[in-house]
């Protein structure tokens, strides 16, 4: 659900504020930055996922580790470092730029249904705290790593609790029918957590479970605990994590469920099922952490009106930087930073520069009717899944992403050029 009321403040980040129709980040106008930086430009408020991260931790007085997979670059990595959370990482990819940051290894989480013997070799000569398994092929890789480099390996055990959130069917992952893990139902997690306790190799440390993405109704965090809880008494974990997938607003009408109703959903059925408090308690957000904190900014090219049919605003970015309403369906605003108190009074779609007509950022946005080429326009809320998943589509070159807190602005990756784009051509 879209309006024609101004930008909401709640899909901005902590940072932004409006001053004269303009929209200022700690107090270097957006425009200013386009200017510096170029469009598309994704704009991170650094103080914002610091701001984030401690809340979540402040909530749930667990352990905390952030899911790189919403977004990671290195100086993502170095603030999660400075802020002493732990990091969820999913391929040798996204292990090897949070080590390239220098991010502790003893607080890497690997996860990944298909971790690849090399990865695996890799992560355990890093000396990453925990690996998840993932299946029973999986142990018998994961044992071979651990006994040739000489080393017991902590692991968890990733099962499927069988509870479906209600969520895109793409990112529900707690349900029987998964690539991931091992289903509690069947007995499979059973019989792999058996054989885990049972290795000399393999140090049990607990079990993880997760339930998918972009959740707001929070009581199916309830029932994933209620379906753990006959494991938890089982075989006595050291380590309970109970993966991400806390849902954010991207439009208006939507709420954030926020941590602290996270948490208390949590620590009540944590309570129900007598899982004490021996347990440590480890939770995986991403988007929740990062989607709020950065917002894209475009420039307009040509505007199309087609009479008695549809306006089209096209944008220099597109499926490229963000493929999420392609991929999902996915809702979102958009606004003029250089106008951004005002009324969005017309309906438009919002395209890419994209050579397909699915290209499509946001269908049928309100958009303030002063609109016009050459204008700047931004979507909030893009810091989680956009960065992370944007490609080389026709061959566009991935925007630069640019940090600001109060101390200013400082760019954290840099913009790919058109010889960048023939850089693994051989
Ligand atoms: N832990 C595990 C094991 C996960 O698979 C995920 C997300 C998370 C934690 C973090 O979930 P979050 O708190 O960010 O919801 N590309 C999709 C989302 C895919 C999520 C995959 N796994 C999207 O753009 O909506």
């Amino acid at each position: 659900m879209s309006t024609r009321s101004p930008i909401s403040p709640r899909l901005l980040s902590r940072g932004v504020s409006i001053r004269d129709g303009r929209a200022f980040i700690h107090r270097i106008a957006v425009a200013e930055l386009a200017e510096e930086f170029g469009t598309p430009l994704f704009v991170y408020d650094a103080e914002h996922i610091r701001a984030e991260v401690t809340a979540a931790v402040q909530a749930t007085e667990w352990q905390v580790a952030y899911a790189s997979k919403a977004f990671l670059c290195r100086e993502l990595a170095r603030m999660m470092d400075s802020l002493g959370v732990h990091m969820d990482v999913a391929s040798g990819g996204e292990l090897h730029v949070a080590l390239s940051a220098g991010f502790d290894p003893a607080r890497i989480v690997f996860h990944g249904n298909n971790k690849s013997e090399a990865e695996i070799e890799y992560g355990v000569a890093a000396g990453v705290g925990l690996f998840v398994i993932d299946s029973l092929a999986e142990i018998a890789r994961l044992e071979r790593a651990a006994k040739a480099a000489g080393r017991r390996q902590p692991v968890l055990v990733r099962v499927t609790p069988g509870v479906e959130a209600h969520t895109h069917e793409y990112i529900m992952t707690g349900q029987e029918d998964s690539k991931f893990g091992f289903s509690v139902t069947s007995g499979a997690a059973e019989e792999a957590l058996r054989a885990v306790r049972s290795s000399s190799w393999l140090d049990f440390q607990g079990i993880h479970a997760h339930i998918g993405s972009q959740i707001f109704l929070l009581d199916s965090y309830a029932k994933e605990v209620d379906a753990l809880a006959v494991l938890v008494q089982e075989h006595s974990p050291r380590i309970l994590n109970l993966g991400g997938g806390l849902g954010v607003a991207y439009v208006a009408g939507e709420e954030n469920p926020g941590f602290d109703a996270w948490a208390t959903q949590l620590f009540a059925a944590l309570e129900r099922n007598g899982i004490d408090r021996e347990v440590r308690v480890m939770v995986e957000p991403g988007r929740s952490l990062v989607a709020q904190s950065a917002m894209t900014v475009y420039r307009v090219g040509t505007i199309k009106r087609l009479e008695g049919l549809r306006t089209y605003v096209s944008v220099d970015g597109g499926m490229s930087d963000n493929p999420r309403p392609v991929l999902y369906g996915s809702g979102y605003e958009a606004f003029m930073p250089e106008a951004a108190d005002a009324e969005r009074d017309q309906i438009a779609t919002v395209v890419g520069k994209h050579c397909e007509s699915g290209d499509v950022l946001i269908r049928d946005a309100w958009l303030p009717s002063s609109l016009a080429e050459g204008d700047l326009l931004a979507t909030p809320v893009t810091g989680a899944y956009g960065y992370s998943m944007a490609s080389n589509y026709n061959r566009v070159p991935r925007p630069p992403v640019v940090f600001v807190d109060r101390e200013g602005a400082r760019l954290a990756v840099r913009g790919e050029s058109f010889e960048d784009m023939v850089r693994l051509d051989l």
